[in-house]
């Protein structure tokens, strides 16, 4: 007979330790040391069996027929190609992101999207009563969609009511907090409880080949809550990000076994839902404060599409003895790298100034073809020179001061002249192919002291180098 041997669980990350101690080694947090049942039996009952008793099963090959179409369109684009194209079947997705940011708004709605499509869709909710569900439906126009509902939070019976008639073809799960199994000891809500469940849900989707979605909390750092053994056994991991002040909301790909992950869904909350938006680069250059100086466009390209975006850039005096370096929405690594180029070799001095850099519309952006785009906006922001109000850039910068061309440069300059730009500083291609034009007026720079030369007679030069 096994003993059952208990253990101490960080709540926070998930790590386990045989005795209970003040600070999670693996984290760093405090105070998340719970104790619980180690051997969590998941499925027993149903399928423990003695162990050396194993059946045997017959191995496949790689190719070989696939029934039916692996994937499963929703009538909402911007969700699919996140997906990478629809929904996988048998696929287990779990999508994460802070409170109120419109996770169940988002869920209710593709639910409902695929339901009118003749799909059957099950919406189980652990946090909100049916009417409260309903109420949210037909605020969204949406409770004409045969969705079926139910406000519950013990998987067993969940599955069990999905195993009945016709097998369901999407599941959404909100939240997988909130759900417990009785194949485990531990009060729901803890990590042994959330990572029970979540296996529970996945084996059902495996087996039935129905799509679920778990919808996670993500704490104040930004991680989806509890265990973090729950991304790893999903197919994918997507994130609902959006800015208090701001109205958009991006579905960011974390992790996907089936599609890309470097693809967004752009989304924006109205009175009635989510509004799908096809094209980010109006909305995020719908507010911009034409003439003033320390803005540029960037050119980016996120995933597979081009996205063009303001970025905002203040360079002030410091009054403190340490200059402040405040970044959002970019690298602040890739800020400081930037900087100490322009000291370097372009003769601009930030030694004594404070420097701001906001992405403007709360993208987040990974490239460094944004290099250019951040220098042009503080020195214009430092050399009060608003830049040409109809330019973009892009390129990337070299610790040396040059400029390194990127990779995608004619979709970037296509996207520009199809919202109506006419110039683009980007780097000199060298032996490269040159970019085909698209109709724009071509600014190219070999290093950045050329481009801040080209700035900074725009505007007031001495302010440049009153510090040097
Ligand atoms: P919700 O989907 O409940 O967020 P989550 O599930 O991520 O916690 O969204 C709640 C917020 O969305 C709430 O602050 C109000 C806003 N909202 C709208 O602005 N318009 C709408 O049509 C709906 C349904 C919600
Ligand atoms: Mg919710």
């Amino acid at each position: 007979m096994s003993r059952k041997t208990l253990s101490f669980v960080c709540q926070n990350c998930g790590a386990a330790y045989s005795r209970w101690q003040g600070k999670c080694e693996s984290c760093g947090e405090w105070n998340t040391l719970a104790e619980e049942s180690a051997d969590a039996p998941v499925g027993k009952g149903s399928g423990a069996r003695a162990p050396g008793r194993g059946r045997a099963f017959t191995l496949q090959s790689l190719s070989g027929s696939i029934e039916e179409a692996p994937r499963l369109a929703t009538a909402l684009s911007e969700f699919d190609r996140v997906t990478g194209g629809g929904l996988v079947r048998g696929s287990v997705i779990l999508v994460g992101g802070d409170p109120g940011i419109g996770k169940s708004t988002l869920l209710v709605q593709v639910a409902a999207a695929l339901a009118r499509r003749k799909q059957r869709c099950v919406y189980i909710s652990g946090e909100e009563a049916v009417a409260q569900v309903r109420l949210r439906a037909e605020r969204l126009a949406l409770a004409d969609a045969p969705v079926e509902l139910a406000s519950e939070t013990s998987v067993e019976d969940i599955i069990a009511t999905l195993s009945q008639g016709e097998l369901p073809r999407l599941v959404v799960i909100d939240s997988i907090q909130t759900m417990w199994t009785s194949s485990v000891e531990s009060a729901p809500g803890t990590v042994t409880q959330v990572r029970a469940s979540a296996q529970m849900l996945i084996r059902f989707a495996k087996r039935s080949g129905a799509c679920v979605i778990l919808v996670g909390h993500v704490t104040k750092d930004g991680q989806i809550a509890g265990p973090r053994v729950v991304e790893h056994m999903v197919d994918a991991v997507m994130s609902f990000e959006g800015e208090g002040s701001h109205q958009f909301r991006i579905l960011r790909a974390v992790k996907n076994r089936f599609g890309p992950t470097d693809e967004i869904g752009v989304f924006e909350m109205t009175g009635l839902g989510l509004r799908e938006v096809t094209n980010p680069s109006e909305l995020f250059l719908s507010e911009r404060d034409l003439g003033s100086p320390g803005t540029a466009v960037f050119a980016g390209i996120e995933g597979t599409r081009p996205v063009l975006v303001e970025i905002q850039a203040l360079v002030a005096p410091t009054s403190l003895g340490t200059p402040r370096r405040s970044v959002v929405g970019w690298d602040q690594s890739r800020l400081s790298m930037v900087i100490a180029v322009l000291e370097a070799h372009c003769g601009v001095r930030l030694g004594t100034h404070d420097v701001y850099l906001n992405v403007a519309g709360g993208l987040r952006i990974n490239e460094p073809a944004a290099d250019l785009a951040a220098a042009a906006a503080l020195v214009s922001s430092l050399a009060g020179a608003p830049l040409p109000a109809d330019a973009v850039y892009f390129g990337e910068v070299s610790l040396s001061g040059a400029l390194r061309p990127v990779a995608q440069s004619p979709a970037r300059l296509k996207e520009a002249a199809k919202l109506g730009f006419q110039r683009a500083f980007l780097p000199d291609p060298g032996r490269a192919d040159a970019p085909s034009d698209a109709g724009l007026t071509l600014s190219q720079h070999g290093n950045l002291a050329s481009l801040v030369a080209d700035i900074a007679a725009r505007g007031n030069h001495n302010r440049l180098r009153r510090e040097a």
